[in-house]
């Protein structure tokens, strides 16, 4: 017997004598295998959309996946009039409800932009929050949005303007989740990222310590040169996806738009629940090549998950990678999940059935044949059955 099966028969064994516990932390048990694929939207399909972008992904405290992306109605622009539209499963992935438009921003010349979900686990709440005008290319003042679900993402509330508290800066959610802290430090804390325009950019969090009602700025990582054009090569942190560490603290995978140092992913961390964001914690991560794109990023039971197209230069090779050491270094295994055109991710899982939702996790992502911007595929990656 080889040495790394004997392993694996050695950890079956302990998962079976002790704790599914035992079987998450071992490297020999992952191996990830595509189980359910379906497409969630097709761009131009007749009396639809004429572009599907931006996936949003996130499950909710019953343990319902809601998936939601811009529907560009004229064109494939970012900026544009557009709906939110949204799908729900309340099976684990299986079947999905219709699409819902849950709003339509023909109020804003810009259109608005995806944008971060964030659930709080202790209401329950779904929270959507997104940007109007913030090209201001047709109007003037950028504001950031936010809708809230109080029953599980089936019907929406009043859409807020939290201009009013956070100033009229221009703030691009995400694209991907926001997080509730889950440890200590600010434990309950509602923590989104996203970045600024292309000249003022930079990764800036918006933080709520009473479950979405006020929101306040915290960390600032802002671009070099800051309100300046920037130049090839410049610091230019951009699209970013915050997650949680088991320790409390936040690593943020951030989009490096001019390809300061390399072209691979920039990583940043919160000792303080998004309130900064030290130099000190910032560091270039060589394996996760990237074309500078929105990716994805998942904290699941102490593996830590990043997908993106994995490609230096093109937005192809859609990979799922693994980490077992929170990220200092990925497993020389990953799983290729789509060779060609692929876009923007988002990533998810469940944690209501600790049998069934442990093998488990969720990806949403722009898929084509010619380009990325064609569909929007769901996809769910059963952890342990690619062997
Ligand atoms: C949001 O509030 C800000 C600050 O009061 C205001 O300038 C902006 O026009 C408002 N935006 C929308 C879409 O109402
Ligand atoms: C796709 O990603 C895998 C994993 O990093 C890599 O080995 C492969 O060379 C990539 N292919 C392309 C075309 O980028």
């Amino acid at each position: 017997m080889e040495t790394r099966s004997r392993a694996a028969a050695v950890t079956l064994l302990l998962c079976a004598l002790f704790s599914p516990s035992v079987c998450l932390r071992s490297s020999m048990q992952i191996k990830p295998l595509l189980y359910e694929e379906e497409l969630l939207w097709v761009s131009g399909m007749q009396g639809e959309a004429n572009t599907y972008r931006i996936p949003l992904l996130t499950s909710t405290s019953k343990g319902s996946l809601l998936a939601f992306s811009e529907a560009r109605k004229m064109s494939s622009a970012d900026v544009g009039s557009k709906f939110i539209a949204m799908r729900r499963s309340t099976d684990k992935g299986a079947t999905w409800s219709p699409t819902s438009y849950i709003l339509d921003d023909n109020i804003a010349p810009d259109g608005l932009n995806l944008g971060a979900v964030v659930v709080d686990r202790e209401t329950g709440s779904v929270i959507l929050i997104y940007a109007v005008c913030f090209h201001q290319y047709l109007c003037q003042t950028s504001s950031t949005m936010m809708v809230e679900s109080r029953d599980d993402g089936l019907s929406w509330g009043q859409h807020r303007n939290l201009s009013q508290m956070l100033g009229v800066k221009s703030f691009a959610p995400g694209p991907g989740f926001g997080i509730q802290k889950r440890y200590n430090p600010a434990k309950g804390r509602l923590v989104v990222c996203g970045h600024g325009t292309l000249a003022g950019d930079g990764v800036f969090c918006i933080l709520s310590d009473d479950h979405g009602h006020s929101w306040y700025n915290g960390a600032a990582l802002k671009s070099i040169p800051y309100n300046h054009d920037k130049k090839a090569q410049d610091f230019n942190p951009d699209e970013c996806q915050p997650i949680e560490m088991p320790d409390g603290s936040i690593i943020i995978y951030v989009r490096n738009q001019n390809n300061y140092h390399c072209r691979c992913r920039i990583v940043v961390r919160s000792l303080d629940g998004g309130e900064s964001l030290p130099i000190d914690e910032l560091y270039f991560d060589s394996t996760l090549i990237d074309p500078a794109i929105a990716a994805g990023a998942l904290q699941k039971e102490g593996v830590l998950f990043f997908v993106n197209p994995a490609n230096e230069f093109h937005r192809v090779n859609l990979t799922l990678r693994w980490s077992l050491s929170n990220g200092k270094s990925w497993e020389r295994d990953n799983l290729q999940i789509w060779p060609g055109p692929s876009g923007y991710s988002c990533m998810t899982s469940l944690d209501n059935d600790p049998i069934d939702d442990q093998k488990f996790i969720y990806i949403l992502y722009e898929k084509g044949h010619k380009d990325y911007d064609e569909t929007i595929s769901f996809l769910k990656i059963h952890l342990y059955a690619g062997r």
